[in-house]
């Protein structure tokens, strides 16, 4: 499929946009929940109307899955704006770049048709994933389980690399950046540095976890990244700079997040969390463009949870109504493939949420997924120590003891996948979205009825 069929529907995006109410301005477009709540999508649609798509956190844990016509990408790092032809797309100094991935990605989208040339730029600035990097995840993880004597308290890493290449940024040190991949002898002189701390460290930790390691060979790894650093190197650039250059010739940017606002490093259920600022609180770090241009936040939420990994999750189901939607929401990671855990809406998440990434308009996705069950629970308060809170505790230790309190509302029989406007729904999902809107003070303006564009409804 080409560019040009794959922004066949622009128009029609368009005038759906003119429904969304977008304040002149910028716009970022964030998870709500623990994540796969469907940005891609979103961002996907929403692309129609601006110049610019900015990813500006995680890496390749994150995924998206855009079906456009009879076309699926599957897209990890690449911002989805790439389906468009005339759209620039930007990876921002907050994400960190795994090359092998990105490079993957490049192939796979131009092997689909797509132009992949000056409309990809990566900043100089951000972190690159390496190969130990995994490794340590693995480890790392390994190495806690055996610590604390069961996986109880496993991160359930997605083992990309995500989480040792933020710490290796923190550390400073042992970092690398996309801007050193683009000189050889000084690549050389920062591997050797780097890799003797690695090797060091991996080897301890690797006999702590009783897992075996073989020292990571200073040759092999500059012969892997080199032709990686060819590919990459006609998309880097600075790209804050870029960023408010196109900001000052008034064009507009869609700031992309990935992961969700519920696994945010600092406001998420930490330690279950990934490690970056996945709030859109993080659009202002990781792409250097200050708060007050971004006066629109969309928060995408699941319409019911979904959480894959370790940690708490107050409404999970454990029962055949999770296994329901599992299955019927294909809940399966796009990137390890691991089931889901699935369970009813939380809103008292979803208020903190929604709160903390200062979401000024919602995005309800998957409500077909609903149809079909009798009643839809809502989670509204949490019971705790004999105490009714309908606050977000900030301990996880807190999150795992709640008893969820829930308001039952209607289901709806009808199957929603081929409606396309809003007066059309059923009146019990009309009653479920205003009891959304309404506790989380946010207005519902798109609903998503399946994975297509066309499966989009705009208030
Ligand atoms: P990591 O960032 O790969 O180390 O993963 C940390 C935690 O965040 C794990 O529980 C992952 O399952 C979860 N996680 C990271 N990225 C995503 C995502 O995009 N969707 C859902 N869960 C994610």
């Amino acid at each position: 499929m080409s560019n040009a069929s794959a922004s066949a529907l622009d128009p029609q995006a368009q005038a759906m946009l003119g429904r969304l109410n977008l304040k002149p301005g910028h716009a970022a477009v964030v998870g709500l929940q623990w994540g796969d709540e469907g940005k891609g999508k979103v961002v996907d649609l929403l692309t129609a109307g601006f110049d610019v798509v900015a990813r500006y956190n995680g890496g390749a844990n994150a995924g998206h899955t855009v079906c456009v016509g009879d076309q699926t990408y599957a897209l990890h790092l690449i911002p989805s704006g790439i389906l468009y032809p005339d759209k620039l797309n930007v990876l921002g100094n907050g994400v960190v770049v795994d090359p092998e991935q990105v490079v993957k990605e490049i192939n796979a989208l131009r092997g689909q048709g797509l132009k992949l040339d000056d409309n990809f730029l990566i900043s100089d600035r951000a972190h690159v994933v390496m190969p130990y990097h995994k490794l340590q995840d693995t480890l790392q993880e390994a190495a806690v389980v055996k610590g604390k004597g069961g996986d109880a308290n496993a991160i359930g890493t997605t083992g990309r690399g995500i989480g040792p290449c933020y710490a290796d940024k923190a550390l400073r040190s042992t970092a690398i950046r996309v801007a050193d991949l683009m000189d050889d002898a000084h690549l050389r002189d920062l591997l050797t540095a780097v890799l003797a701390v690695k090797n060091a460290t991996l080897a301890g930790l690797a006999a702590y976890a009783e897992r075996d390691f073989t020292p990571i060979d200073l040759d092999a790894t500059l012969a892997w990244l080199k032709p990686l650093a060819a590919v990459l190197r006609p998309h880097v650039t600075d790209s804050a700079r870029l960023l408010h250059r196109e900001i000052a010739a008034g064009k507009r940017i869609l700031f992309e997040g990935a992961n969700a606002t519920l696994l945010d490093i600092d406001h998420g259920t930490y330690p279950f969390v990934t490690s970056s600022n996945c709030s859109s609180l993080g659009v202002h770090t990781g792409t250097g463009v200050a708060g007050h241009h971004v006066p629109n936040v969309i928060g995408i939420v699941k319409a019911y949870q979904t959480r894959v990994g370790g940690g708490p999750m107050p409404t999970e189901l454990h029962d055949a109504t999770g296994e329901r939607i599992r299955e019927v929401g294909r809940e399966y990671g796009t990137t390890t493939g691991r089931p889901r855990r699935c369970g009813w809406l939380d809103l008292v998440a979803l208020k903190y949420t929604a709160t903390v990434s200062g979401a000024t308009g919602l995005a309800i996705m998957l409500l077909d997924v609903l149809a079909g069950l009798d009643e839809l629970k809502v989670c509204t308060a949490y019971r705790l120590d004999g105490k009714v809170s309908d606050e977000f505790p900030a301990d996880a230790r807190d999150l795992e003891r709640v008893e969820p309190v829930y308001e039952v509302l209607s289901g709806f029989a009808a199957d929603v996948t081929e409606h396309n406007d809003y007066a059309s729904l059923p009146a019990e999902a009309h009653g479920y979205l205003k009891f959304i809107e309404d506790f989380i003070g946010v207005p519902v303006v798109m609903v998503s009825v399946g994975p297509k564009r066309s499966q989009s409804i705009f208030r």
